[in-house]
């Protein structure tokens, strides 16, 4: 898991390691200033103490030589100057400390944005692979999750994993081994109140991450009724549901508030442990540190103990003790993020592991010669399982330029049926042949580019009516988009918008009538001048007039390209040289309008039907 995560840091391999070379620094630094301060304190007790006088003209004659600075002859005057030497060196190195401690954060920063830009990238690049089934098999609003939410976790442990995993480690030893230079004794009792600290913060996430797990599921499932509800809003206000909505969105958030209070309460408990066990230490260090200045001076048998303490000492060591039990308590803070976000990174993972299941064979068929097509014995099933087939024994032969109608009920599987011409699903058995080629030994681009499929679910994307359009063809010129357009039936209407051309669609194409937007769809697919064209219920929110008019012009412009019409209305085949009927997954018939009204009882009573209804309208209208 971790090789394939870390081979999205690329290019930010060296600020990551700049990052950590500079925490190195500063850490040095940070253990080195309460030893200068110990020194300093301790020669202002040794200016103070009776009889001092000696040693420390010794120390000015040294610092004399080595610096060149010459100290007045009154002792007073030149402690003071002593000690704005020192004070002097503690700024610089505090100075330094900040720089370095500056510097490791800002390649941090870059390092772990990143390494997160690169995640979603190879994220995204991965999606843009999937086939349908993939998509399927991870539900979209998931990959969504996986995107953003996910990949901020593993940033914000990747960040903590380079600043803090790496400065606590170090911190801890080497604040333990300066302590040890002053006094063996206090390194041994820090060595275990930190250890008993780890032990008592290690009890709190123990318990607190499987609430925090449980409440993370709670959370997505959350989101979810948020997203489903704010994407179905019309739907939820058409069918005057918000009460029953918010009163769903009530029992999970509340659900989320039970667990969140205990997980959190839980965390909440450390900080007084700490802080109690950090006093104690201080106490008992403090304690023990007096008995040694006053009992080292005087007694004969402390030593055996790393006696001999000065007051300077003192306080170097209660510094350390400090700063040990904080590199403890930040290591364990690393650990509880870095427990959240493996989860994430479980999910990144599994993405960044999963193949296609429709790969583009190498040296792939890139010329589709005609618009011919075969079904040879197909059988197709979701979701692989030769036993729940949507398709069963498929077998259908179009010659190019055909026009095709197909008809048949809800979940006939029509839609089944041509998503497996431009291979958005590959066949369970059988094989499907265009131009004579199996599907799947085309290039996967080639195949596309030559059939145009308007989905069933057709969506627009935010940007103008040009860009919408170009989404068929990159390069298109304007008089090719308008062309487009035309054969649409999609001119007039954009003609008479304030922007024309330009104007802006909202995303999902929400700022367009649905009729209006089945036809920029069919003009997007048009405009590449494909070999076959696919219309998928298409025009079912188009009237039948401009439905009749599409069908015309589409048959005058492009006559050589093959036609398949998936419709509901019988009238959308008029034109059609065949036509499919479909039934519970099953091809029941194919023929001519008069063939299958002789034929085929689901087309005769769709027709009979239909055309009872408009011959009733037509009455209504005669009798208005
Ligand atoms: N992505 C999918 N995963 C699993 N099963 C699916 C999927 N899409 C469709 N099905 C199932 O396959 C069967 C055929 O569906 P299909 O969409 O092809 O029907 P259809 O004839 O196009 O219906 P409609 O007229 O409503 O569009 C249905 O039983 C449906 O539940
Ligand atoms: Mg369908």
């Amino acid at each position: 898991m971790i090789g394939k995560l870390a081979r999205s840091v690329r290019e930010y391999k060296l600020p990551s390691i700049l990052s950590v070379v500079f925490i190195v620094f500063e850490v040095i630094l940070e253990v080195f200033i309460p030893l200068v301060c110990s020194d300093l304190i301790n020669f202002i007790e040794g200016v103070r103490m009776p009889g001092a006088d000696e040693a420390i003209w010794h120390n000015f004659n040294l610092l004399n030589i080595s610096t060149g600075i010459s100290f007045p002859g009154d002792l007073e005057a030149s402690a003071i100057g002593y000690v704005f030497i020192y004070a002097a060196i503690l700024l610089v190195m505090a100075g330094l400390s900040l720089t370095c401690g500056l510097l490791s954060g800002m390649f941090c920063a870059r390092a772990s944005a990143g390494f997160a830009k690169n995640l979603r990238k190879d994220l995204y690049y991965k999606i843009q692979d999937f086939s349908f089934e993939n998509i399927d098999s991870f539900s979209t609003s998931s990959l969504v999750t996986r995107l953003t939410t996910d990949v901020t976790n593993v940033q914000n442990a990747y960040m903590m994993i380079i600043r803090i995993a790496v400065r606590s480690p170090l911190m801890f030893i080497s604040a333990l081994v300066m302590a040890f230079t002053k006094n063996w004794f206090m390194a041994l009792i820090f060595f275990i109140a930190a250890f008993l600290l780890l032990g008592a913060m290690a009890l709190i996430p123990k318990r607190a991450m499987p609430i925090f797990n449980r409440v993370f599921k709670k959370y997505d499932s959350m989101n979810l009724r948020i997203q489903e509800n704010v994407h179905a809003a019309r739907a939820v206000k058409a069918f005057v549901r918000e009460d029953y909505e918010i009163q769903k969105f009530d029992t999970a958030a509340t659900d989320v508030r039970k667990d969140f209070t205990k997980a959190e309460t839980l965390l909440a408990f450390s900080n007084p442990i700490v802080y109690f066990i950090m006093f104690v230490l201080i106490l008992i260090t403090c304690t023990l540190c007096t008995v040694f200045i006053v009992n080292g001076k005087t007694i004969e048998g402390y030593e055996s103990l790393g006696g001999k303490l000065n007051l300077g000492d003192l306080s170097a060591l209660v510094q350390y003790a400090i700063m040990i039990l904080m590199s403890m308590i930040m290591l364990v803070m690393v650990f509880v993020m870095i427990v959240m976000a493996v989860e994430s990174a479980r999910r990144i993972v599994t993405v960044l592991g999963t193949e296609s299941t429709l790969e583009s064979p190498e040296n792939g068929v890139k010329e589709v010669a005609d618009g011919s097509i075969v079904f040879d014995h197909v059988d197709f099933s979701y979701a692989g399982d030769d036993e729940k087939c949507a398709l069963k024994d498929a077998n259908i032969s179009i010659k190019s330029g055909e026009t095709i109608g197909i008809l048949g009920g809800t979940g006939s599987s029509k839609t089944t049926l041509v998503q497996l011409i431009p291979r958005l699903y590959d066949v369970t058995e059988g094989s499907v042949k265009v131009g004579g080629v199996d599907v799947r030994d085309y290039d996967l681009e080639s195949l596309r580019k030559n059939i145009a499929m308007v989905l069933q679910k057709n969506v627009l994307f935010s940007g103008t009516i040009k860009d919408n359009i170009r989404w068929g063809k990159e390069d298109a010129t304007d008089e090719e988009i308008v062309a487009a357009c035309k054969l649409a039936q999609a001119d007039e209407f954009i003609s008479q918008m304030p922007d024309g051309y330009d104007t802006y669609i909202e995303q999902g194409g929400t700022n367009v009538s649905g009729g209006q937007r089945q036809r920029l769809c069919i003009a997007r697919a048009l405009i590449a001048s494909p070999k076959i064209i696919i219309f998928d219920d298409s025009t079912s929110a188009v009237d039948t007039k401009t439905d009749a008019l599409i069908r015309k012009s589409m048959a005058e412009t492009l006559p050589d390209a093959t036609k398949i019409v998936i419709a509901q209305r019988v009238s959308s085949f008029e034109g059609a040289d065949r036509i499919i009927v479909m039934d519970g997954g099953k091809i029941s018939a194919i023929g001519t309008h008069d063939e299958l009204m002789k034929s085929s009882v689901i087309y005769r009573e769709a027709y009979e039907i239909q055309n009872k209804k408009s011959d009733d309208e037509e009455g209504d209208n005669a009798i208005a």
